[in-house]
Order: structure tokens, then C-alpha cells, then sequence
């Protein structure tokens, strides 16, 4: 089945920048989250990255308004009852995300692939809070979406190969470029980049180098486009702690303790650009 309408859940960082990529290349998507608000600040975040799009030529002005007449936001989960494939991008939490889920299943048809953009959260254990493990991926996009090029495609232990073929499909339709990983703590991309992160906090937090030392010798070093530091704080410092507690829990391995400097960040609401602090200060 052609996937024409899409449902997002989370109008956040991640949710915005699905949608926005799906309107641009031509889905229709209703975009969900809990309050108005959380859409307002969603569906201005999707219009101020099109205009930038016309500015830079990528797209004409009527593209854009066509775009953004086909995003339809909404506080009620049964609105997204007609869309062909959902995707998911809530809160980094498994009850959250099982919740969601729960509320939007009645309102959909049999065939209606759920996606997951979990950044660590194991498929296999999401999928089987639903009834529909086979038609269950994971769909792990990359801040900011409309930026980065990878998306990695994550099948549990009883998805079938036609919801993979679905979903690779939509990241490539989108311009991305979809990588299959198995199942497993962080899949690849944060199995390999938060033990980074926490390196570079220990770093800090034992005086090896200030911050800006740190993300120089990445950035200069290394040819990364942003330091760890810098990248934490993009990503959020209680995104990054959650997936080194899954990390630590999911291999019972000591290497991936958290670190201590990293939760103190979080318990003082230093979270990065999103609270204006984090390793360094953004202007509000
Ligand atoms: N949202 C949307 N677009 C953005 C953006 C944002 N937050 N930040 C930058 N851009 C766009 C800019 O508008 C610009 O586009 P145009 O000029 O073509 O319109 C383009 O990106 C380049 O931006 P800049 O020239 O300002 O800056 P840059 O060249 O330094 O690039 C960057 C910025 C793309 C963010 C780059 O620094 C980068 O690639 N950083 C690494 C990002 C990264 O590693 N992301 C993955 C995080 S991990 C994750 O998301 C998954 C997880 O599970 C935690």
C-alpha cells in the first residue's frame, strides 16, 4: 500500500522536523501532541525552516504554502485514525511511548505500520506493548532532521520484512538514506557516539580541559563538525543520560557508567540549548 498520509506524535525537536520533512516531499501529516501550545511552537519551528527553504531557493513560495497546507495539527489522537504509517517521536520513555501508543491503536486499521524514532529504547520490547509486532520499527531520525542525511531502520524480533521495505521506503522518499541495524542498546549510532559524549564529561568533570578545550580538539582534530560538548547540549543533556542508562543497564557493563558531572547537569535543569545551559549558555 502507498503511504500518503502520515501521523506524527510529539510536535518536539524531532516531531517537527519529521513532519517537516514529510510535507516538503509531499505526505500529508497530522501532527500530534498534548496541548496547543506544543503544536503552535512545533508548526512555527516547520514554517520558519520552509521559509528558509524558499530563501535559499530550495523550494518556490507556492511549494512552501502547498507544504504547509497539508500539515494538519491536532490534540486528539483519533485524528491521526486515517493516516497509512505513524510515526513516533514522544518523550524518551517506555511507558510514555507504550501509552501512546494504547490511546492511537482503536483509532487504526490493521495494516497501519507504527514507527518508533526511539534513540535507544529496545523495538522488540515497544513492539510487543501493541498488537501489531510484525507492523513495528524503529525509525531513528537525527537532530536536526531536516539536516542529517542518515536514518536508521530498526526491525524487532517479529517485524516483518515487508514493514521494513515500507519503512526504508519512506526515508529514502523523505531524501534520506536509510542504514538497517538489528535490534540491540542504542542500535549503532549511540552505542558509538555517548560513550563519546560521557568520555568528553569525565574529561570535563576531571579538569583534563575546559569545554571549548575538549570540542577543539574534536572539531580540529578530528574534522567533527561540532564537539561532544556542543553536541550534548544540541541533543539534551537528560536525552543523553537516558541512553547511557539504557546503555549501562543493557549490557550490565561498567564502561557505560554515566557520568556523575553528566547527572548533576540534569538534576540542576542545565539540559543544554532547550533550558538555555547546558556545557555553555545560549541566549533565550
Ligand atoms: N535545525 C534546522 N536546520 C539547521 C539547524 C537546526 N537546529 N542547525 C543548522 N541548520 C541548518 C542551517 O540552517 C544550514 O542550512 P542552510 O544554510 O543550507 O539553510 C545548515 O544546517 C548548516 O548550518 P550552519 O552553516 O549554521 O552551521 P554548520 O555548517 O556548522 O552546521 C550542523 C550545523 C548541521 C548542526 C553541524 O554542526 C552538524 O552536523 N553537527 C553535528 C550534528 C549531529 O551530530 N547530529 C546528530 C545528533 S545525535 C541524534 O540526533 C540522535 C540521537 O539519538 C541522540
Amino acid at each position: 500500500m502507498e503511504t500518503k498520509t502520515v501521523g506524527v506524535l510529539g510536535a518536539g525537536n524531532m516531531g517537527h522536523g519529521i513532519a517537516q520533512i514529510l510535507i516538503r516531499s509531499g505526505y500529508t501529516v497530522f501532527l500530534h501532541d498534548l496541548s496547543q501550545q506544543f503544536l503552535d511552537a512545533g508548526a512555527g519551528r516547520i514554517a520558519k525552516g520552509l521559509n528558509r527553504d524558499v530563501e535559499k531557493a530550495r523550494m518556490t513560495a507556492e511549494e512552501r504554502e502547498q507544504a504547509l497546507s497539508r500539515l494538519k495539527t491536532t490534540t486528539r489522537v483519533a485524528d491521526l485514525g486515517g493516516a497509512d504509517f505513524i510515526v513516533e517521536a514522544v518523550t524518551e520513555n517506555l511507558e510514555v511511548k507504550a501509552g501512546v501508543f494504547r490511546a492511537l491503536e482503536p483509532h487504526c486499521g490493521p495494516g497501519v505500520i507504527f514507527a518508533s524514532n526511539t534513540s535507544s529504547i529496545s523495538i522488540t520490547r515497544l513492539a510487543a506493548t501493541t498488537q501489531r509486532p510484525d507492523r513495528f520499527v524503529g525509525l531513528h531520525f537525527f537532530n536536526p532532521v531536516p539536516v542529517m542525511k542518515l536514518v536508521e531502520v530498526v526491525p524487532g524480533l517479529a517485524t516483518s520484512s515487508d514493514t521494513v521495505e515500507v519503512a526504508e521506503r519512506l526515508a529514502v522518499s523523505v531524501g534520506k538514506t536509510p542504514v538497517r541495524v538489528n535490534d540491540g542498546p542504542g542500535f549503532v549510532s549511540n552505542r558509538l557516539l555517548m560513550p563519546m559524549i560521557n568520555e568528553a564529561v569525565y574529561c570535563l568533570m576531571e579538569s583534563v580541559a575546559d569545554a571549548k578545550g575538549i570540542d577543539d580538539v574534536m572539531k580540529l582534530g578530528m574534522n567533527h563538525p561540532m564537539g561532544p560538548l556542543e553536541l550534548a547540549d544540541l541533543i539534551g543533556l537528560d536525552v543523553c543520560l537516558d541512553i547511557m542508562k539504557v546503555l549501562y543497564e543493557g549490557f550490565r557493563d561498567s564502561k557505560y557508567r554515566p557520568c556523575p558531572l553528566l547527572e548533576k547537569m540534569v538534576n540542576a535543569g542545565r539540559l543544554g540549548r532547550k533550558t538555555g545551559r547546558g556545557f555553555y549558555e545560549y541566549a533565550k
